[in-house]
């Protein structure tokens, strides 16, 4: 049995930060929207409430029975739950009047279990306008700061622990949120951090083991992290009834299709590759819109996959890298998010295939699967390497798709790539790239004038590819990059590099 805390969602930014905090703390969590019943199993430990951009005043705002929560378990309100906590236990809520963002130095006003090791003046991070002016009956301030009398309390009458955070301890500019939330999970709920790599390999295969027996899985390979990393678990359970399919769409980086054909090979994966550059290239010769080329490459990649599907027999499951960010259930506390880009995650495969899903990966956040890749022994440079668009170069390439222009960028991407890997930027860039734009300008090489495409460098800084900044490369490392592909490109005569953030850019220019 793996321990549990679930986390409601009342719609906060950070719901998914406390998750990966707790996971950090080697505790397994679940974020679960604050309106759906909990189940109290045995293996429920706890219960953090999220914060969220409600007022506890407002009249629709999200509410829940704490009081019968927190008679069941532990319970941990953070911002929005730690003052809708208050309110329903019968304190008082209102707007602060000075109002605390930002940073704040946490004072501790009484010895508690929650703010153990925690040291004087330490750093926490406020994000609401709201504030606890009076705490109920049978409650006791922990924590105080400067502008805010009630920063941490506790409920002190008999019940399950139940506590409440003004502050946010699961961002990172709480310098010791971390020790706080490892208090309340590991000395309050009693929670023995069984989530491990180790432990979720094993349980993992186990399961899986148990699920698909002797039937046969098929599944589609990107040479990406998650698909590798899922492909080995399951590898590991049914060995060659794994049928992988790795399908080369014309628009890889240079020498991928050879490269992670033979990596598959190293780890004993069985894995077709399929060779389908003309199939796309023909599909793709004119087209210029960008959603246009997105489903071209999307739609072919599920014929081909369909099409080799049918030559093996008797398959049953169909195996997915899907991850637990793709999955979460959240509050929608304002309707469904607004989608800037429909194509993301493109290569849905045909409901008519009639199989059962294995996605050994569901549970997982993407610094998990890493850690899972590396326990596994999985090549680093694999595990570590930047996200890469489903649709590859296609794009990169602005406007229409030739084979030559894949050349072109093909050479000044691997340029670019091993040039920031050879001066170590690579690790501290989130992901780069370079882009073919469809202008022509005029150079000179020697004595001849030159009419030639240009590249743009891409390079961005960013925590999950919602928001980022432009990377402040080196100059000097900018004019080797530049040097180096326009003498070793014919057909790029220049090179610019992209200073826009997101937003109000995207990463990728199409
Ligand atoms: P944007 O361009 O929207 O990209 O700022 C954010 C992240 O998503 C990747 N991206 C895609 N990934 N299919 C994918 O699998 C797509 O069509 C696609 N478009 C963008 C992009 O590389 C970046 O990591």
């Amino acid at each position: 049995m793996t321990e549990k805390i679930l986390i409601l969602d009342f719609g906060s930014q950070y719901t998914q930060l406390i998750a990966r905090a707790v996971r950090e703390a080697s505790v397994y969590c679940e974020i679960t929207p604050f309106n759906k019943p909990i189940v109290f199993g045995p293996e429920l430990k706890g219960v953090i409430l999220s914060g969220s951009p409600f007022s506890v005043n407002e009249e629709n705002a999200p509410v829940v029975n704490i009081a019968a929560i927190a008679s069941r378990v532990p319970v941990l309100g953070v911002c929005y739950g730690a003052q809708l906590t208050a309110k329903l236990f019968g304190g008082k809520v209102e707007k602060s009047d000075k109002r605390e963002y930002g940073r704040a130095k946490l004072e501790k006003v009484k010895d508690n279990i929650l703010l153990q090791n925690v040291s004087p003046h330490s750093q926490v991070w406020m994000s609401h306008s709201d504030t606890v002016k009076e705490l109920p009956d049978g409650f006791d301030i922990l924590g105080t700061t400067e502008s805010i009398p009630v920063a941490a309390f506790v409920r002190t009458t008999e019940g399950f622990p139940l506590y409440g955070l003004q502050f946010h301890p699961e961002v990172y500019h709480s310098t010791e949120g971390k020790i706080i939330l490892k208090n309340f999970l590991v000395d309050i709920c009693g929670c023995s951090q069984d989530w491990t790599p180790a432990h979720f390999i094993s349980d993992t295969v186990a399961a899986l083991k148990e699920k698909i027996g002797d039937k046969r899985v098929i599944m589609a390979m990107s040479g990406g992290v998650d698909s590798t990393v899922a492909a080995t678990l399951i590898h590991k359970a049914i060995g060659t009834n794994l049928f992988g399919i790795f399908v080369d769409n014309g628009v890889l980086r240079k020498n991928e299709f050879e490269d992670v054909l033979k990596m598959y090979e190293q780890l004993g994966l069985n894995v077709k590759g399929v060779d389908a550059k003309e199939h796309f290239y023909t599909k793709l010769a004119g087209k210029t819109d960008p959603e246009e080329k997105r489903k071209i490459i999307g739609g072919g990649f599920i014929e081909i996959f369909d099409k080799e599907a049918k030559r093996i027999e008797n398959i049953d499951f169909l195996g997915q890298g899907t991850i637990y960010p793709d999955v979460i259930e959240s509050a929608s506390v304002h309707g469904p998010s607004v989608t800037i880009k429909s194509h993301h995650n493109v290569g849905g495969l045909p409901a008519t295939m009639k199989l059962s899903l294995v996605e050994p990966l569901r549970a997982l956040f993407k610094d998990e699967v890493r850690k899972v890749g590396v326990e596994l022994g999985l090549p680093h440079d694999m595990l570590f390497r930047h996200p890469f668009p489903g649709p590859g170069l296609g794009i990169r390439i602005l406007g229409d798709i030739t084979e030559e222009k894949v050349r072109l960028l093909q050479d000044a991407d691997a340029i670019y790539t091993n040039g920031l890997k050879k001066a170590n930027l690579y690790a501290s860039v989130w992901q780069a790239g370079t882009i073919l734009l469809p202008v022509k300008s005029v150079g000179v090489m020697g004595d001849e004038r030159t009419y030639e495409f240009t590249i743009a460098l891409r390079a961005v800084t960013s925590v999950d590819g919602m928001t980022a900044d432009w990377a402040h490369l080196p100059y000097e490392f900018l004019a080797d990059i530049s040097n180096e592909i326009i003498n070793n490109v014919k057909g790029i005569n220049r090179v610019v590099y992209d200073i826009s953030s997101k937003p109000p850019a995207t990463i990728e220019w199409e």
